[in-house]
C-alpha cells in the first residue's frame, strides 16, 4: 500500500547518504570515543521525519539522533538514518538507512538501503522480503561447521558486562567463518539475502534491528532473544539466523552464560 511513497522517499534520503559519502565529514562523538555522529546522519533523519510525516500525518518516531525514546502510538517509524556511522566517517561502504514501520505495535514494513553499493532491502509483512525487486530467502545450510556467520561489538564494550570477545573466540573455530563489518542492520539484511547463516549481538537498539528483523521473517529465518522468544526492545542479546543454524548459535551461546 505504501511501497512506492516509501521507496521514493527512503531512495531520496539514500541521495543525501551518497552525496555526502566521499567528502570530508564533521565527526562528533556521543557516549564515548567510538560512538560517532556526523551532520549527515542528522540530515537524513530530519529529512525521513519531515517526508514520513507528510505520508502519515499521524506518525511517531522512535530515530537514532534526535527522538531515541520509546514511543506508543499507531503508526510508529523506527529508523536508523545511517546504520555503520562509523563506516561512513572511514569510507567503508557497508552502510545503510533503516527504516522500520510499526503499525499498532506490528512490524509492517521493513527496509535497509545501502545506496552505495546498491542493494536495496524491502519487506512488508505477509508480502515476502526482497532485494532490487527480486524474492530473497535465507540459505539452506544446515551444517554448523559450514556455517557462515556475522557478529558485532558495542560501543560500550569496555564497560559492558559481556564485550562479545569470548563468543567470538569460542564459535570462531567452529564454523567457516565470522564476519564484523559494522552495520547490525546490514548484518541482518545479509541474513535475509542467505549470505550469511547467522547472526548474533549484545546491545544493539531497535532501530539497529526492526527493518531486519522483517526481512529475516519475510525471508523464512528466525531472531529470538536468548530464550528463543521474539526479540524485545528490553532484551540484551539478539540470535538471527536460518532455521537450524539459528538453535545451533543460541545453544552455543548458552552454554557460555
Ligand atoms: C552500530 C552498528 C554496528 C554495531 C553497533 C551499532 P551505528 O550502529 O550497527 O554494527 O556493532 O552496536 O551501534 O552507530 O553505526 O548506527
Ligand atoms: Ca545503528
Ligand atoms: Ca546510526
Amino acid at each position: 500500500m505504501l511501497d512506492k511513497e516509501l521507496i521514493k522517499i527512503i531512495t531520496e534520503a539514500g541521495n543525501i547518504l551518497s552525496d555526502a559519502f566521499d567528502k570530508s565529514k564533521t565527526v562528533q562523538t556521543k557516549s564515548n570515543s567510538f560512538d560517532l555522529v556526523t551532520e549527515t546522519d542528522k540530515k537524513i533523519e530530519l529529512f525521513l521525519k519531515h517526508k514520513l510525516s507528510l505520508l502519515i500525518p499521524d506518525s511517531m518516531f522512535l530515530a537514532e539522533e534526535t527522538d531515541s525514546s520509546l514511543k506508543t502510538g499507531k503508526y510508529v517509524w523506527i529508523i536508523d538514518p545511517i546504520d555503520g556511522t562509523t563506516n561512513f566517517v572511514h569510507k567503508f561502504p557497508f552502510v545503510c538507512i533503516s527504516v522500520a514501520l510499526k503499525i499498532d505495535n506490528e512490524l509492517r514494513y521493513g527496509i535497509v538501503y545501502n545506496p552505495i553499493l546498491n542493494e536495496f532491502f524491502f519487506s512488508e509483512k505477509g508480502q515476502g522480503a526482497y532485494l532490487n525487486n527480486t524474492k530473497i530467502c535465507v540459505n539452506n545450510e544446515s551444517d554448523f561447521k559450514k556455517s557462515f556467520l556475522a557478529t558485532g561489538f558495542a560501543y560500550n564494550f569496555q564497560t559492558a558486562k559481556e564485550n562479545n570477545i569470548r563468543f567470538f573466540e569460542t564459535i570462531l573455530p567452529k564454523v567457516h567463518g565470522i564476519r564484523r563489518p559494522g552495520s547490525a542492520a546490514l548484518d541482518l539484511a545479509y541474513v535475509a539475502k542467505g549470505v550469511y547463516d547467522g547472526f548474533w549481538e549484545w546491545y544493539l537498539n531497535p532501530w539497529d534491528v526492526c527493518a531486519g528483523i522483517l526481512l529475516i521473517k519475510e525471508a523464512g529465518g528466525f531472531v529470538t532473544n536468548i530464550h528463543n522468544n521474539e526479540w524485545q526492545y528490553t532484551d540484551n542479546l539478539i540470535i538471527a539466523g536460518s532455521g537450524n543454524i539459528h538453535l545451533k548459535l543460541l545453544s552455543t551461546i548458552k552454554e557460555l552464560l
